[in-house]
């Protein structure tokens, strides 16, 4: 595939620019923008690597004042948001570049709107956990640059991040908290490590296969009116472009990005299909493959993968997504079983006929999934990752708040239903 070589598009409040270099461009977009003032983000990792050295060069270059703030928390908690939210609001900037993954974007999301909106730190976060106050407008610009690929963040309204006490994680969604420009650098994604490289890659097909197959749009109750009308709406005929051309780039490149850093084609369209993933669930959502990720992520207690710097146990987010989906699509299947049908046939599954069971699609569907978890040597289910069957309740209430997603399963999930998930996730093979 020929890729454009400059790229710069808009999708409603997001603008993007796509090609390899184009961070190089962020000091020029600040001065188009008239900033002169900005807090750049990111964490301890990258601070001293390419992606993070060419935006500050480019900030240099065009004269813009700038302070760094690299503490950004790998999987953000509510003690480092607030951290970066002190440091927003005693700097009273103009606008932030957030420069890295899902965790540095999803911060400066969030210093960002409590610098700009202050108020207590649970009034904006998703009930029931904390009470979803809209946002009450406009934010300060937000230059994203996702360095991997990837959460799709910088075209979403949405910040993650772990409550801490309670073990679980949950966000703060609005379309206000959308960046203002993502720029999508292909060269950003080089120094990813492997295991980065498979969980951020299964992140972005887990996006794309649960917008897919996310309950209907018209099938939710419609708000009182727009202002309260949920970030995640349910599948519709846009976000379905989005995820299907999103499932066949990951199925086309996610394994060769993940053996070879230097294949820039791999690497070039798995940050294209993060991005594309990314507009089709910043609108469509998630579902059960995310809500029960969340407790994965939170209740996790010495798992540590190989190739990743942290000083604290940690399932990289996109593993805790991926462990589940097999069980998960399984169970979907019976409420759409041609989406799952066709999402299986663009990952490669060989469909001979038309007249497959439900039952038949789930398998297919969860088959592939399988194969590229060994093929991107994913640990094989939960109970690789040091949990047992008696963690079932724990994470099962961990997941029934999560309604912002879970409600978006096209086939309900009771309790009992989702201990069987979690039961069927402890083994993927
Ligand atoms: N806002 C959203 O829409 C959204 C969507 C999905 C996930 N998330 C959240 O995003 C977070 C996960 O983000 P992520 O998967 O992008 O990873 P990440 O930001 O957590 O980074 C993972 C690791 O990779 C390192 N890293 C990242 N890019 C690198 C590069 N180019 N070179 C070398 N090292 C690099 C980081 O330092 C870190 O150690 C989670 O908290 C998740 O819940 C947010």
């Amino acid at each position: 595939m020929k890729l454009c070589k400059r790229l710069r598009s808009s999708n409603g409040q997001l603008q993007s620019s796509f090609w390899p270099g184009v961070t190089r461009e962020v000091g020029m977009d600040l001065v188009d923008m008239g900033i002169k003032r900005v807090l750049l983000m990111t964490d301890k990792n990258l601070v001293d690597l390419p992606p993070v050295q060419t935006a500050l060069d480019a900030l240099k270059k065009a004269g813009i004042d700038y302070d760094v703030f690299s503490e950004v928390r790998v999987e953000p908690t509510d003690i480092s948001f607030k951290a970066a939210i002190d440091v927003a609001t005693q700097g009273k900037y103009e606008a932030y570049v957030a420069v890295g993954g899902g965790s540095t974007i999803d911060t400066a999301k969030a210093a960002n709107l409590y610098a700009t909106y202050p108020d207590d730190f649970l009034a904006y976060v998703n009930a029931p956990i904390g009470q979803s106050k809209p946002v009450p407008g406009p934010v300060k610009p937000l230059i994203a640059i996702p360095t991997t690929a990837g959460t799709g963040s910088e075209t979403t309204g949405v910040a993650i991040f772990d409550l801490t006490d309670r073990h679980v994680k949950t966000g703060i969604a609005h379309r206000h908290l959308k960046p203002t420009l993502g720029l999508i650098d292909p060269d950003n994604t080089k120094t990813m490590p492997p295991v980065v490289a498979a969980a951020s890659g299964l992140d972005v097909l887990c996006h794309a296969l649960e917008s897919y197959t996310a309950i209907p749009f018209n099938e939710r109750p419609l708000p009182e009116r727009p202002l309260l009308r949920p970030a995640y709406q349910g599948s519709n005929p846009i976000s379905d472009v989005w995820a299907l051309r999103a499932i066949e780039l990951t199925s086309k490149y996610i394994e060769r990005a993940y053996r070879d850093p230097d294949d820039i084609e791999a690497r070039s369209n798995m940050i294209l299909a993060s991005s594309m993933a990314g507009m089709g669930f910043g609108n469509a959502g998630v579902h059960l493959c995310h809500g029960m990720s969340y407790p994965v992520s939170g209740m996790v207690r010495n798992y540590r993968p190989e190739g990743l710097k942290t000083d604290y146990a940690i399932v990289p987010h996109g593993m805790s997504v991926i462990l589940n989906a097999p069980a998960v699509f399984r169970f979907t299947a019976m409420a759409c079983p041609d989406r799952h049908l066709e999402a299986a046939r663009l990952l490669g599954a060989s469909i001979s006929n038309t007249s497959y069971s439900a039952e038949e699609a789930g398998h297919l569907l969860a088959s592939e999934i399988v194969r590229l978890m060994k093929a991107l040597d994913i640990p094989n289910g939960l109970s690789a990752i040091g949990f047992t069957k008696e963690d079932i309740p724990a994470l099962v209430k961990g997941t029934l708040p999560q309604h912002r997603v879970t409600k978006l399963s096209p086939r309900p999930a009771s309790a009992e239903d989702l201990a069987l998930l979690f039961d069927d996730s402890m083994r993927a093979w």
